[in-house]
């Protein structure tokens, strides 16, 4: 599958003939400038939490694709109710759903999820897909946590994406154990530099990984790779 990285924790997966995004947070990221918004295409757009920085442009992008949104059961009825947009999918921690592209189970994340109105944006959570073209998870903003040893007893990853831009998050020295908690040796590495708190030293974060025989890819911000 192809993954394209837009900054920040926004990610773009192609699996198969369906286009998902994580958390699109592009227009509030001086970074992301040259990304256009309205060249995005996505059937699906989940939400791992309710932070301006993870569903700024969940909107724009949902108008112009008519678009499901996938996201916990405060956040979905924020966008029934405020929005009244009709196409979401209420997920919570522990459920899973079977979509056309594959299967979404929602986990946790230890975090928080305010809306930018002041509204209750319930729990923050990650998720975990098995799709035909492979198993991966999105972590969402997270510490680490020991639930995450729960994921591969379930599901085998292919990759998976890690916030390791520390202060809101973990940072790298947990994410790589996260990395291994998960059992999985392919991270893409999200939710740093975007601004002053979460800057890292990319060569040494790479190094951290590589010391365990840990993969951290971290494509430019519009680049595409294949996973
Ligand atoms: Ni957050
Ligand atoms: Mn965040």
């Amino acid at each position: 599958m192809k993954l394209t990285y837009y900054g920040h924790s926004t990610c773009h997966l192609e699996i198969g003939s369906t286009n998902i995004i994580f958390d699109p947070f592009i227009r509030g990221n001086e970074k992301a400038s040259h990304i256009d918004i309205s060249t995005i295409k996505a059937d699906y757009i989940l939400l791992s939490h309710g932070h301006n920085d993870h569903i700024m442009d969940a909107i724009p992008i949902a108008n112009q694709n008519e678009s499901t949104i996938i996201t916990n059961f405060e956040i979905h009825s924020w966008y029934k109710n405020k929005f009244e947009y009709p196409k979401t999918h209420p997920l919570e921690q522990g459920g899973s759903w079977k979509f056309d592209f594959g299967k979404v189970k929602c986990v946790n994340a230890i975090h928080s999820s305010s809306l930018p109105d002041g509204s209750d944006g319930g729990n923050p959570v990650g998720f975990v897909l098995d799709t035909p073209e492979g198993n991966f998870y999105f972590a969402g903003d997270t510490a680490l946590t020991m639930d995450m040893k729960l994921i591969p007893m379930f599901t085998k990853l292919d990759f998976a994406m890690l916030p390791i831009g520390d202060n809101f998050t973990m940072g790298i020295e947990e994410a790589v154990i996260a990395a291994q908690f998960i059992e999985c040796k392919k991270i893409v590495g999200i939710h740093y530099d975007t601004f002053g708190y979460i800057e890292i030293d990319k060569e040494q974060a790479r190094q951290s990984f590589a010391d365990k025989g840990i993969e951290l890819l971290l494509p430019a911000i519009g680049e595409s790779i294949t996973l």
